[in-house]
């Protein structure tokens, strides 16, 4: 693969300006040591920081990422469940020195109170964010990385009311970064599932992106293959952002994030009731529950955001982020050529 270079990938001792994002339950082990071997920067889904997932997950990813490549190998974590339980973050935190994540992510709450602990284990700290007024604390806590979240991400972001798009969000943060922190990189989230998207974030002043949806539709991702196969089948039309699935999964989250998934038949006979939802949930659980158990992908959900309308296959992750790399080359010579004549 030809590589692309960017502020990100000299920092991080990558081939192109790629992360992998750490989804909760689907980027595994496997999935970060593909990207890390791709050269992108492989960030496991400790997300929930349950304790036996990360050490298996992170595990698996040190099995499989020699020594020299450990510099692209990362873990993520909300931010508001670490909380409640830091210690699969502690764990990490103290394995030995060749062994420790080389970035931790955090997203989705205060940064601040986990931060000296993640710089002082040498590791670096990057904070994903979905508006201007969250880059304070993130810049406080001594983020070196700011990921910038358009409301377009799959999974969990800011709400309607809170949430910006990518579009307008990452030019923004770029400007105010230049101002006030010139030194903290900048990346985009949300959106990117191509070289063109990856491309445009250069162009919008960031130094890289951070890919989920794309990347959870591969064949190391342990999405379930009946979410993914019914994700394959939708366009961007076809997803929504709301609260219906966290409270289907009994899921906490606090007020300003809500979650993008497929807008499927139990979400659509919820979406316009959510304040009923809330206030009587059983029967409506009990219907998400056996759309689990059955694989049933019109009650359960899958996992992926507007993107979903440029994803069509599942193929290994090394093969996504060459295509995504060799595209967003294309791009920007395309883009060059514009300039002369
Ligand atoms: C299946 C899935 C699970 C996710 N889980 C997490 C998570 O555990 N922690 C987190 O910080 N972000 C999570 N995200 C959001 C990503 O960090 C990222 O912002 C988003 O995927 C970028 O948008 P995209 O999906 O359009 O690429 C998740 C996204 C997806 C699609």
């Amino acid at each position: 693969m030809t590589p692309l270079h960017t502020r990100f990938t000299r920092a991080f001792g990558l081939n192109t300006p790629i992360a992998l994002a750490p989804m909760a339950l689907a980027s595994g082990g496997t999935l970060a040591a593909a990207c890390v071997q791709a050269g992108a920067l492989g960030l496991v889904g400790g997300g929930y920081a349950e304790m036996p997932w990360t050490q298996r997950e992170y595990q698996r990813a040190l099995d499989l990422v020699p020594l020299e490549s450990r510099s692209r190998l990362g873990l993520g974590f909300i931010t508001w469940k670490l909380d409640e339980d830091a210690s699969a973050l502690d764990w990490a935190l103290n394995l030995p020195a060749e062994q420790r994540p080389r970035a931790v992510m955090l997203s989705f709450g205060d940064p601040r109170p986990y931060a000296p602990r993640i710089l002082d284990s040498g590791a670096r700290l990057l904070c994903q964010v979905q508006r201007l007024s969250q880059v304070e604390q993130a810049l406080q806590a001594g983020a070196q990385v700011i990921i910038a979240q358009g409301s377009e991400a799959g999974g969990h972001g800011a709400n309607a009311l809170e949430g910006r798009a990518t579009f307008t969000l990452v030019p923004e943060m770029a400007d105010y970064l230049g101002r006030q922190a010139p030194q903290t990189l900048l990346l985009a989230a949300g959106g990117v599932a191509d070289g063109r998207g990856l491309a445009a974030a250069l162009a919008l002043g960031a130094d890289g992106v951070l890919v989920g949806s794309r990347l959870w539709a591969s064949s190391e991702s342990l999405a379930s293959p009946g979410a993914v196969a019914a994700a394959l089948a939708a366009r961007g039309d076809d997803t929504a952002r709301s609260a219906v699935f966290d409270i289907l999964r009994r899921k906490n989250w606090p007020a300003p994030y809500d979650f993008r998934a497929l807008r499927n038949a139990l979400h659509r006979q919820w979406e316009r009731r959510i304040d009923d939802l809330r206030a009587d949930p059983q029967s409506a659980r009990a219907d998400y529950d056996a759309g689990v158990s059955a694989g049933d992908f019109s009650r359960a959900h899958s996992t992926v955001g507007e993107a979903v309308g440029l994803i069509g296959d599942a193929p290994g992750a090394q093969e996504l982020v060459a295509r995504m790399t060799l595209e967003a080359r294309a791009a920007l010579v395309r883009g060059s050529a514009l300039l002369v004549g």
